[in-house]
């Protein structure tokens, strides 16, 4: 470090000793934004006072975050949630590198935050823990623990009229009771799991409350092992980023049956570390494994109850039992994973249950591919009693057309509706399409119809409901290329799902194909002219 370096930390307050020491980045995205990170300054305050006390010196520094709630709401227009991902990735590589940072210790807690924390580690690859911020509490009303998922179900029985608008909003203002991340097995906690099984993190870190006091002692060890990594040479993020780490995650997703996003982040970790890891490398793990967990959306239980059985090392000593799981991998600590879960308690049989006894014999999770597929897509078949459709097509350009043509009833009994134009460069940013399943749920016809998109289906209608579709529309896919009548097959026993078109008849229609313009203006351009394909994770600097 020269002179004009010195004299800016001096300008901070630090001492010479302090500038003497190796420098820590501590990154987390507190605010005010969403209660999931308004838990990370406190713990960011007690990973700095770990790093220092291990001998190095601590630097705060803040990157944004959105909550996908709020982008659940818009019909058109950039999807900024999945954008946030990179710009949480980006901001957190520059910091590093533009300022030389030694080590790291990174706090998410939101969808995308947690990802793209995780994404950034490995981009940059120097020695660092990643901390998530802690579920929030579940509210409870009438006897019954509330959860977000519930508000979707209330919602539909309000448009019913079922329950008083009144009412809704009283389910809804007991929903949640404290800050942290939604409290059941979303995307984020999905995320935080994964890093925890990977080892970013700490075994057992994921599922502690956010407002529990011992956040701030695990974090306070988290910015002491930071240094420790640093000292001792120990373990990079790209040792923790393996083919074998990934494909333990994606059991871990399968075994809590966690976000289909998941699916969509881990190739882009991949990406990171150089690993070619996409859709179809996941469909054999997503078929083989059991469900074990019985958290909501996908139980009665929360996080809370999964800490209180033991916590995700439960859950995973239980997949390693049932031989599912890579035991050599290396956790946080840098013990092998089977060796760091020899102490794990056993299944308590109500919130976790062993692979000989799974609450569901499968994820609930397939990956399909054909030829409107080529590159994979994903189907939810979890308690279905029927996995394979075949119907006309009713295509939909973009979620705006699809909320108004499905509420206005342009659809019959038997149809595949197609929703297209809504993957990560034609949103852009992948939208995650809400509302527009609501009408067919309302009138009960989930299973008199199929769903199929390029974007996202965070809620559907409880019967067959394709995402993820890869390559998308706006790409040339050959989504774009289905019209009205078309028949399509969709078959997640098989794994598959084509359009009954020929190979002349498809080249017949692409030669008239005219690509839709990119997204103007703002951050959104940039993002569609960059990122990558959905099977690939949508990254915005695909090595492949
Ligand atoms: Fe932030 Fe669910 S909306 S974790």
């Amino acid at each position: 470090m020269r002179a004009p370096q010195r004299h800016h930390l001096r300008a901070t307050g630090l001492g010479d000793d302090a500038i003497a020491r190796p420098f820590v980045g501590v990154v987390h995205t507190h605010g005010e934004v969403s209660p999931c990170a308004m838990s990370l300054a406190p713990q960011a305050a007690a990973a700095k006072l770990g790093v220092e006390v291990a001998g190095a010196t601590a630097r705060e520094f803040t990157t944004v975050s959105i909550s996908d709630v709020w982008t659940l709401a818009h019909d058109h227009g950039p999807q900024y949630s999945l954008i946030s991902r990179e710009v949480v990735a980006d901001s957190v590589e520059l910091v590093l590198e533009g300022q030389r940072y030694d080590a790291v210790v990174a706090l998410g807690a939101c969808d995308k935050t947690v990802p793209g924390m995780l994404m950034a580690m490995t981009r940059v690859n120097i020695p660092g823990v990643y901390i998530h911020g802690g579920p929030a509490i579940q509210g409870h009303r009438d006897g019954q623990d509330l959860n977000l998922y519930r508000i979707f179900g209330d919602m539909d029985r309000a448009a019913l009229g079922e329950i008083s608008e009144t009412g809704l909003e009283d389910l809804n203002r007991d929903t949640v009771v404290t800050i942290g991340t939604c409290p059941v097995q979303g995307t984020a906690s999905t995320a935080s799991a994964s890093a925890e099984i990977m080892g970013f993190s700490a075994l057992g870190s994921t599922t502690m409350p956010a407002v529990f006091p011992q956040r701030t002692d695990l974090a306070r060890k988290a910015g002491e092992h930071a240094v420790r990594l640093l000292m001792q040479g120990g373990l990079l993020p790209r040792d923790w980023v393996t083919r074998e780490s990934l494909e333990n995650a994606v059991t871990m997703v399968a075994a809590t049956r966690g976000s289909s996003n998941m699916l969509l982040h881990l190739p882009a970790i991949a990406n990171e570390a150089g690993i070619r890891f996409e859709l179809k490398d996941m469909a054999a793990i997503l078929r083989r494994t059991p469900r074990i967990t019985s958290v909501a959306p996908n139980g009665p239980h929360f996080l809370l109850d999964l800490h209180r059985a033991g916590g995700l090392p439960v859950v995973f000593r239980a997949l390693l039992d049932g031989g599912l799981l890579h035991g050599e991998t290396p956790t946080n600590d840098g013990r092998p994973l089977s060796a760091a879960l020899a102490d794990a308690r056993a299944p308590d049989g109500r919130v976790i249950r062993g692979c000989d006894d799974p609450f569901q014999s499968d994820s609930g999770i397939r990956v399909l591919q054909g030829n409107l597929a080529p590159d994979g897509c994903i189907v939810k078949t979890a308690d279905l009693p029927r996995l394979v459709f075949e119907g006309p097509a009713r295509v939909f350009d973009g979620d705006r057309e699809a909320r108004k043509g499905i509420a206005e009833g342009r659809f019959k009994a038997g149809d595949v509706i197609i929703v297209r134009g809504e993957g990560p460069r034609g949103s852009p940013g992948m939208r995650e399409m809400l509302e527009a399943p609501s009408p067919i749920r309302r009138r009960g016809m989930g299973q008199d119809v199929a769903l199929v998109t390029d974007g996202r289906w965070p809620i559907g209608t409880g019967g067959l409901c394709v995402a993820h579709v890869s390559p998308e529309a706006h790409s040339g896919g050959p989504l774009a290329l289905v019209r009205d009548g078309d028949i399509i097959r969709i078959d997640a026993e098989r794994g598959t799902i084509d359009v009954r078109i020929s190979d002349e008849e498809f080249a017949r229609r692409r030669s008239g194909w005219t690509p839709p313009p990119d997204w103007v203006g703002g951050l959104a351009e940039k993002y569609a002219r960059s990122v990558g394909p959905t099977h690939l994770g949508a990254p915005t600097h695909s090595r492949f």
